[in-house]
């Protein structure tokens, strides 16, 4: 874990500049159309603030997370939902309870992401489905740049589980992997939008020398392109507990 999760505000401001998004399914829309209907009872672990399942039906649901802040959000975002404190890499619950298993933008951040896939594979039962979201190259990079340009360390959040590699770790404990891109680019109209975003980058508020920095270059293309374009590289994989 890392201090980035002590509270909810870094996660909502990431989640945030994806509003900008010009893929017309919003992501969480787009993970829904592809595994829905839902076979019950669904586990998430690494929930955050339960954005998955804001106004959405769902079957009996149980959200983990191992950040405590994250948990008490989660109580609140998604009150029917049953929510427990736990590592991705070791779940409070019985083999073979579940029907589905979600990890969403969670494993790059576990210190060993084969176990918790291990532990995914466990706790579904045969015939279970388990996805999996994660990052790949080039995800966020011109925001990225700008990161670096004040100090920052670059969006390389997907690195320890990047999207070039999910599906080859899915089948070693799961079959039928299949791995899903959206397709979607960000076009930003308010610089306010990426200084927020390259500030939840960092475990401390930015000066305002950093934020006009990170501004300049975004207002420049705004005025000239009228936006500031980010890419982004992100994939759901998808796989089935055979036995
Ligand atoms: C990028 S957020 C994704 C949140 C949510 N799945 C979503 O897609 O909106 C990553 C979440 O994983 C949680 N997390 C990070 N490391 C974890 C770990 N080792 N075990 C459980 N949760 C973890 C963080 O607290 C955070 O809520």
């Amino acid at each position: 874990m890392t201090g980035n999760y002590v509270t909810t505000r870094p996660l909502a401001s990431r989640i945030a500049i994806h509003e900008y998004g010009t893929n017309p399914v919003p992501w969480y829309a787009w993970v829904h159309g592809l595994l829905a209907p839902y076979a019950g009872p669904v586990l998430e672990v690494g929930a955050g603030t339960g954005a998955l399942w804001s106004g959405v039906e769902h079957p009996p649901l149980v959200l983990t997370d191992g950040s405590p802040a994250m948990c008490a959000t989660l109580r609140t975002a998604v009150p029917d939902a049953a929510v427990a404190r736990a590592g991705a890499d070791r779940l409070p619950f019985a083999d073979g309870v579940f029907g589905t298993a979600l990890a969403n933008h969670v494993l790059y951040h576990v210190a060993d992401p084969a176990t918790a896939l291990a532990e995914l594979r466990r706790v579904l039962r045969p015939g279970g489905r388990v996805a999996v979201a994660t990052n790949g190259a080039g995800h966020m990079a011109e925001a990225s740049e700008l990161a670096v340009s004040i100090g920052l360390p670059p969006v390389d959040v997907h690195e320890h589980f990047p999207a070039e590699a999910a599906p080859a770790a899915l089948a070693l404990a799961f079959d039928d992997v299949v791995s899903r891109r959206y397709e979607d680019t960000l076009v930003v109209t308010d610089a306010g939008a990426v200084v927020a975003y390259v500030a939840s980058l960092a475990d401390r508020p930015l000066t305002r020398d950093e934020e006009d920095a990170v501004a300049a270059p975004v207002s420049a293309a705004i005025a000239r392109d009228g936006a500031f374009r980010i890419g982004k590289h992100a994939v759901l994989v998808t796989a089935v507990r055979a036995g």
